[in-house]
């Protein structure tokens, strides 16, 4: 008798294993969020404006599916039924209305909420209103929940995340799981059963060198990538945070090796530009099948750096069907020369062809070293594919 309730307790303190829906993200989430350019200044018509231009433009095409609407949509209040509502004046047509708007466009719909009393800009967090709120985006028809880490108090990160996550598998909708705790706790340590990605870090923000209290620039992103290659793989990625790619702080140069190294990292690919204004370039940079080919890879395995020069870096992903992507990024103010030599690649086995994504053509095969010039905050973006 003893034993039985030895074992009986036993069970019951072992905290239930998490629950997620599986398969949501077996390669990383693509799509297009409200924040990095808009902030709280969000509203229905730019959101629908947003969607047709996702379609219009190609970007549907080139794999861009979720529309995620960041901090700002909520009405300062929960209504008398502690139910969520939208800022009226924002999205007069509510959120079932724009879900269903974006759906049929054949995209998906993602929100933002925090897992907090209140968001970061003081809208109604999730706290203690998990499975009422899990009950309403489902309803609402929501494909994807990006949830914030601001006004967490003395909370416990795992088991607060844990507590929604098991609340929107109770709901029943399947929802990408999004973690926004800015790589506080450590969520690649024990995220990957809660959630399908989790940040890394805090903020990021489009200029390369700036480093401020609440955001880093692109360069110092980068480098806290370093290491979390073990983490990542599908269902369970590592978020280094939305794309600045077109945002008006990084040059040109700058937008592609935030695309391209987002690429080789298996990152999520949130573009967090204004679409209305975006410049064919950009579109490129965005669109490049080889690239986001890269990025999709089903494999899922992150990139890790391979080596770091003094202002020079070397990421390699290792691909499907024996292929590789190798990533060079200058971080240098000045052109640097990359003299490769194949050799020093001791993954390789063999003779590969060589693809170069940004200039979109072979370049020859590893037989023969090269030097190559690599232009300031600039990237070159290699495909390795074996000729036997
Ligand atoms: C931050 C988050 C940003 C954005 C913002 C909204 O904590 O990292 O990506 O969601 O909150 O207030």
């Amino acid at each position: 008798m003893i034993i039985k309730w030895i074992a009986m307790l036993l069970v019951m303190s072992v905290p239930a294993t998490a629950q997620k829906f599986e398969g949501l993200a077996l390669t990383p989430p693509m799509g297009w969020n409200s924040w990095n350019t808009f902030e709280v200044h969000i509203n229905e018509d730019l959101i629908k404006e947003t969607a047709d231009i996702l379609v219009m433009s190609g970007m549907k095409d080139a794999g861009y599916r979720y529309i995620v609407v960041d901090d700002g949509w909520e009405a300062p209040e929960r209504d008398i039924n502690g139910d969520l509502n939208p800022d009226p004046g924002k999205f007069p047509g509510g959120m079932k209305a724009l879900a269903d708007y974006i759906h049929s466009k054949g995209l998906k719909f993602g929100i933002h909420n925090c897992a907090g009393n209140t968001t970061c800009n003081g809208l109604p967090g999730g706290r203690g209103h998990e499975y009422q709120d899990a009950r309403r985006y489902a309803s609402w028809g929501v494909d994807y929940l990006k949830y914030d880490w601001c006004d967490h108090g003395t909370a416990d990160a795992r088991e607060t995340y844990k507590t929604m996550s098991d609340a929107l598998f109770a709901a029943g909708r399947p929802i990408i799981f999004s973690l926004c705790e800015w790589g506080n706790n450590q969520p690649w340590l024990w995220a990957g059963d809660i959630g399908h990605l989790w940040r890394t870090t805090g903020d990021i923000t489009d200029c390369y060198n700036c480093q401020g209290e609440y955001d880093l620039g692109l360069r110092f992103i980068i480098q806290l990538q370093d290491g979390l290659e073990k983490y990542a793989g599908p269902d369970h990625w590592n978020d280094p945070d939305m794309l600045e790619t077109g945002n008006p702080g990084l040059t040109l140069p700058e937008s592609r090796s935030n695309f391209s190294i987002w690429c080789v990292l298996a990152a999520p690919l949130m573009a967090g530009n204004d679409l209305r204004k975006m410049t064919p370039e950009i579109l490129d940079i965005l669109t490049n099948r080889e690239a986001i080919a890269i990025n999709q890879d089903p494999l899922g395995k992150q990139a890790y750096k391979y080596m770091d020069h003094p202002g020079k870096q070397i990421w390699v992903k290792e691909m499907t069907n024996r292929r590789w992507a190798i990533c060079y990024h200058n971080s240098s103010d000045q052109t640097v020369t990359l003299r490769i030599n194949w050799r020093h690649f001791g993954f390789l086995e063999g003779e590969y062809e060589i693809f170069d994504v940004w200039q979109d053509k072979s370049i020859g095969t590893t037989s023969r070293n090269r030097n190559m010039d690599i232009a300031s905050h600039d990237v070159i973006l290699l495909k390795l594919h074996p000729l036997k």
